[in-house]
Order: structure tokens, then C-alpha cells, then sequence
């Protein structure tokens, strides 16, 4: 029982790891200009806000996607070239686009959306690589449980070594 667990846990971490580090890399090496360039959407408020640059997505999609090569590689699978930026630019879409609801709900930068922060980008990750292959629903169940988990613990660790100023 335990043991299928883990199996199951490992499984799933592979699988979704380009998206994890899509979504985490931008924290360490994002910054610089903003990808909405600072314009207001038609309610007078950020598209996006400056927490989503141009130089973090394109961090965050090439080290997710590194990570879908090297499982490529590993697993003289060709499918995981294309997995990995798949799930990595889903990841980045999804992190956009939960910002600009965040924004349209008067949400601050680095103001706290549950669900939204924690799980929007796994949801946009699995839609991207949908047409490549979807995982069985016993890993989808454990992204949806384990991403929110990993999200805020990751995110306090951040917080902790002085990279994020908010804990989650
Ligand atoms: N980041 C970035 N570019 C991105 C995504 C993230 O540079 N495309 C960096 C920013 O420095 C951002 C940090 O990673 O502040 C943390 O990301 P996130 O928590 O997603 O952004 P928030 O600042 O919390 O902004 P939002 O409220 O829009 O989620
Ligand atoms: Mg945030």
C-alpha cells in the first residue's frame, strides 16, 4: 500500500516537474520589464501587474523545458521534448492568467487568491499537454492534492531565503 504510494507520488512529481519548474524559476531569475509593459486593462487596473515579466517566462519556459528534454533523453522518449514545453508554457500561461483575474478582482501584486495561486497553473500545465496525453486520473488526483502542498511549502521556503517577500 505504502509502496504504491510512493510509486504513485514519484510518477506524478515526474510527470508534472516541467511545470513545477516552470513556475518557480521566474521567482530566482524573473525581473526587469513587466510583460503588460505597465499598461492598464479598460477598468484602470495592472493586465498583469509587474510580478510577470517577460525575462521570468522566458526563464521559466526554457528550464521547464530543459526538464522535459533530460526525461527525453533518460527515457529515449522524443514525446517528452514536446511534454515539457508544453507543460511548462501551460504552467506560465495558466500563472498569467491567473494574475489578470487576480488584477480584474482588485487583487494586488503578491496579494493571495487560494485556489487560484496554487493550483491554477497545474490546471493550465494538463490543458497544454492534453493533446500530447493526459495521465491517469489517480496522477491528476494527486497533482490537484500534492501541487498546493508543494506550492506554499516551496513558496515559504522562498520567503525564508529572502527571494519572495511574501510567504505564499
Ligand atoms: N516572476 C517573474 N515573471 C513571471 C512570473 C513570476 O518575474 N512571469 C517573479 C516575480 O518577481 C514575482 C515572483 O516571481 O514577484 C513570484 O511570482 P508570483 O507569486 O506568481 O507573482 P506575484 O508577485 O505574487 O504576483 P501576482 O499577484 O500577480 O501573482
Ligand atoms: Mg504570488
Amino acid at each position: 500500500m505504502l509502496n504504491e504510494l510512493l510509486q504513485l507520488l514519484g510518477t506524478t512529481i515526474w510527470f508534472i516537474l516541467p511545470a513545477y519548474v516552470a513556475n518557480s524559476i521566474p521567482v530566482v531569475l524573473g525581473g526587469g520589464t513587466p510583460i503588460d509593459k505597465n499598461k492598464m486593462f479598460s477598468d484602470g487596473r495592472p493586465i498583469f501587474g509587474s510580478g510577470k515579466t517577460i525575462r521570468g517566462f522566458v526563464a521559466g519556459l526554457i528550464a521547464g523545458s530543459v526538464v522535459g528534454v533530460l526525461r527525453g533523453v533518460v527515457e529515449h522518449s522524443p514525446t517528452y521534448f514536446i511534454l515539457g514545453f508544453l507543460l511548462a508554457l501551460g504552467a506560465l500561461v495558466g500563472d498569467l492568467v491567473g494574475s489578470f483575474i487576480k488584477r480584474r478582482l482588485n487583487i494586488p501584486r503578491g496579494g493571495a487568491a487560494p485556489f487560484l495561486d496554487q493550483l491554477g497553473f497545474v490546471v493550465f500545465a494538463l490543458f497544454f499537454a492534453s493533446p500530447i496525453t493526459l495521465p491517469s486520473w489517480e496522477v491528476i488526483l494527486t497533482i490537484l492534492i500534492v501541487t498546493p502542498i508543494v506550492h506554499l511549502g516551496t513558496n515559504f521556503g522562498a520567503y525564508k531565503l529572502g527571494l519572495k517577500s511574501k510567504p505564499y
